[in-house]
């Protein structure tokens, strides 16, 4: 069976699905995106994540395309014709076709819009969070509004690529304070040797992850204390777990932080416990 995809008002074969060599999401990369997880055919928080995108356009000034409820019968429907049970669904919008200039094009350029979808193994997955992944630290060298999701991903594509080639699975970002801020595609997660889970706070200086704000409330109902507050790279290699979390791994612990093993260099139990309750939290429609 083809995978199909939507592409500016069309459902299509993956392989006749194509964008204009001018959209400016290909040009300059001027464009938003969001990912959302698919379990039983069900998209996970789509509310927030269609919050975080109305923002993301709204940073951006490019226009919404289309109403909230029309694009929600889009994600469905291209869920429908790939048979996606567990995997996620992935949502582009750009400022559009025109010819190439810095400055936005008229106000008369429809933004275009991409869906597609993709089934994950789950089995996989399980087996990742089981063993817990390996990062590695990079300097946080992107610009300084990654709040905005957009699909200018250079920094974090490179950094992704820099913990392959080092037998790594993530990279954390540090910046020039030495303060962790996030994963290449996660939020980065540690809990101290006295038990405080502490992340990035949400301010410019990291993507605002749906994932994580749902997993706040499973922290508060087992009764953790939970700071966001900025945590350095030395703190992170001594503390007593680790993990990260993004709408494609829920959570997943951490064992070694360039090469440093995290607490007894296994998944830790309470990033384990979090990442079996976290779907209590979700809101699935
Ligand atoms: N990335 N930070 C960055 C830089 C991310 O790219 C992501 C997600 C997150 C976590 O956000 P959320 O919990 O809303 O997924 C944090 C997606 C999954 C991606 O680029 O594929």
């Amino acid at each position: 069976m083809s995978r199909i995809a939507y592409v500016n008002g069309r459902y299509l074969p993956m392989r006749d699905a194509k964008v204009h060599i001018e959209d400016r999401g290909y040009q300059f990369g001027d464009g938003v995106y969001e990912v959302c997880e698919v379990r039983e055919g069900r998209i996970v928080d789509e509310r927030r994540h269609m919050a975080r995108l109305v923002r993301s356009l709204g940073e951006l000034r490019i226009r919404t395309p289309m109403s909230l409820a029309a694009l929600g019968i889009v994600l469905r429907e291209v869920l429908a014709r790939n048979r996606i049970g567990y995997g996620i669904v992935y949502l582009q919008i750009t400022r559009g076709v025109a010819r190439r200039d810095h400055a936005f094009p008229p106000p008369q350029v429809a933004p275009s819009i991409v869906v597609t979808a993709r089934g994950l193994n789950q089995a996989r997955n399980a087996a990742l969070a089981g063993n817990g992944i390996a990062v590695i630290s990079v300097p946080d060298n992107r610009w300084g509004r990654v709040d905005i999701k957009t699909i200018g991903l250079l920094p974090n594509v490179l950094a992704r690529q820099t913990a392959i080639d080092r037998g790594a699975r993530d990279a954390w970002f540090v910046d020039r304070d030495g303060t962790v801020t996030e994963g290449a595609s996660s939020n980065a997660w540690i809990i101290t040797q006295a038990g405080t889970v502490v992340t990035h706070p949400a301010d410019h200086a990291i993507l605002r992850g749906i994932t994580r704000a749902v997993l706040f409330d499973a922290i508060k109902a087992r009764g953790l204390a939970v700071e966001e507050r900025a945590f350095t790279l030395e703190e992170a290699y001594a503390a007593r777990e680790a993990f990260v979390t993004a709408a494609t791994q829920i959570v997943l612990p951490v064992v070694s932080i360039d090469g440093r093993r995290i607490g007894d260099g296994k998944p830790g139990p309470i990033a384990t416990a979090l990442r079996a309750e976290f779907h209590r939290y979700a809101e699935v429609g």
